[in-house]
């Protein structure tokens, strides 16, 4: 698993306690998903998933958003009113693969999902595509599950295709000194029409080789 960020004194300060609370809902879930993971690929063959990153919001960026919203900047409201102070991102290989993760994510006893995006079937008109999910995951290492003992924890899942473009055009959105902006959102669009289309051509091809392999399995092809 790779970490996005690293917890420095500025994050300790503005989540004091709550912070274990937090590295220990992604912990939780990230064991989750590697036992997801190893019992996919031992009945099904295949893993779905091909890469977890998570961070834990920056002191900083959960400061800036909480006053963007006209919130007091403060531990409490960054964990009652932001859902993503933990964040999780799980890369899969196929489109298939996202919505199937998802389905298995939705099956994890006493984790409830407050709020699900489909930017895959219904992408954001810059072009963004990834499909969002918002769980209410229960801290169940400090005992009984009630209602207080729970945190956000935002997942983002995409192909690696749609990870490629993410990643690239967050790149580029920060960068200030661009000469042709409107080429720019123009070109970033078309890429990922194009990423859309590889994606589908993928999902086909694998779809082809299962088909293959299962006729050669049945003994009417072989003959
Ligand atoms: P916030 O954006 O977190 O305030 O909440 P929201 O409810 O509007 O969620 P949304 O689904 O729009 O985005 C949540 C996260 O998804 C962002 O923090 C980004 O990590 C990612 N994201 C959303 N839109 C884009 C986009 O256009 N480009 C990239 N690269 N990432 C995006
Ligand atoms: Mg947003």
């Amino acid at each position: 698993m790779d970490r996005q960020n690293d917890v420095t004194d500025c994050e300790r300060e503005f989540y004091q306690d709550s912070l274990p609370l937090l590295a220990g809902t992604i912990a939780e879930f990230l064991s989750c998903i590697e036992a997801i993971r190893a019992y996919r690929r031992e009945t099904e063959g295949r893993d779905p998933v091909c890469a977890c990153s998570a961070r834990i919001k920056s002191a900083a960026s959960m400061r800036e958003k909480l006053l963007k919203r006209g919130l007091p900047p403060d531990r409490e409201h960054a964990l009652s009113a932001v859902s993503d102070a933990a964040g999780v991102r799980l890369i899969c290989p196929l489109t298939e693969d996202v919505y199937r993760t998802a389905a298995l994510i939705r099956e994890i006893p006493g984790v409830s999902v407050a709020r699900e995006k489909d930017y895959i079937a219904h992408p954001k008109p810059n072009g963004y595509r990834s499909y969002h999910m918002v769980l209410h995951f229960p801290l169940r290492f400090l005992g009984a599950a009630g209602a207080d003992n729970r945190l956000w924890l935002e997942v983002q899942l995409r192909t690696i295709a749609m990870d490629c473009w993410a990643s690239i055009e967050h790149e580029l959105k920060y960068k200030k000194e661009i000469a042709n902006p409107e080429l720019m959102r123009r070109e970033l669009k078309r890429c990922s029409d194009e990423i859309a289309s590889a994606d589908l051509s993928l999902s086909t091809l694998k779809e082809l080789i299962e088909e293959k392999e299962n006729c050669f399995e049945t003994s009417d092809c072989r003959r």
